[in-house]
């Protein structure tokens, strides 16, 4: 997947998949699938390290994960995204944070909302550094939001949510996320939009959808919003492996003979 693809699905009506990705051994698993995008998202500050919104993510954190995704990667694109005010200080501060995350292998660089950004996405296609905006709920704007919620409800709000969107691709964008808005706006928007649309809680009408890793795969069982399916019973998966390890090691059926060196 190169970044000509993105608009050549969109053309020709193939879904575009994406998936957050923080680690070599899960970038190594998802390098034998069929995803077609990594997101090295700032989400990891939840997933990964365990605070409470995004806003904690680090460059020193964004980097080091993009580094570990590029070493197991497979033909997958990988996007990494611009940490809470890394893009928002000056144009050579954010040139210098996209560099590093480039530099570890990412592809493209994710950053939210459209207000005060288009001089730098412009910049940074000049500068051969591909972009994805993210538009919706943007969750490192949680504060100024008031909470996690479905984003563009009034039509007021939905109107400034298009316009945003063709701010974004006007810019250069070559694609942009949707986070929990209304499915009826996502499909307005993603017609309107020549460039693709990958929705997370946006319905089925975008261009691509993402979701991400521990979510999908059922690995955090207290979290599950309306936007999430959760395709495998994660946890129930892994636990139950790590009982039968300690059983079998308790039972001293572990190692077997098969795992013990004779001589
Ligand atoms: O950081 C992230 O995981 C994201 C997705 C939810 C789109 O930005």
């Amino acid at each position: 997947m190169n970044i000509l693809d993105f608009q050549r699905k969109k053309q020709s009506n193939e879904k575009i998949t994406m998936v957050t990705c923080y680690d070599y051994s899960s970038a190594k698993l998802l390098a034998d699938s069929d995803v077609d995008c990594l997101l090295v998202g700032d989400s990891l500050a939840m997933t990964m390290h365990g605070f409470e919104d995004t806003l904690s993510a680090t460059m020193e954190m964004m980097v080091l994960h993009t580094a570990a995704v590029k070493r197991g990667v497979g033909e997958q694109f990988i996007v990494a995204d611009l940490p809470f005010l890394s893009y928002r200080k000056s144009l050579a501060h954010s040139v210098e944070a996209a560099q590093q995350l480039m530099q570890a292998g990412a592809h493209a660089v994710k950053l939210e909302g459209a207000a005060g950004n288009l001089e730098t996405i412009r910049h940074f296609i000049e500068s051969g550094i591909p972009v994805m905006g993210h538009l919706g709920l943007t969750p490192q704007y949680v504060h100024a939001l008031g909470g996690y919620r479905v984003q563009g409800r009034t039509d007021i709000a939905a109107e400034k949510l298009l316009t945003d969107a063709k701010a974004l691709e006007a810019a250069g964008c070559f694609a942009v996320v949707l986070e929990c808005i209304p499915a009826a706006l996502a499909k307005k928007i993603t017609e309107a939009l020549a460039i693709p649309t990958i929705g997370i809680g946006a319905g089925t009408a975008t261009n691509g959808q993402v979701l991400v890793y521990q979510d999908l795969l059922g690995m955090n069982k207290n979290f599950k919003p309306k936007f999430v399916k959760v395709f495998l019973d994660g946890c129930h998966a892994i636990k139950e492996a790590i009982n039968q390890y300690c059983t079998d090691v308790k039972k001293a059926e572990f190692p077997a003979h098969e795992h013990t060196y004779d001589h």
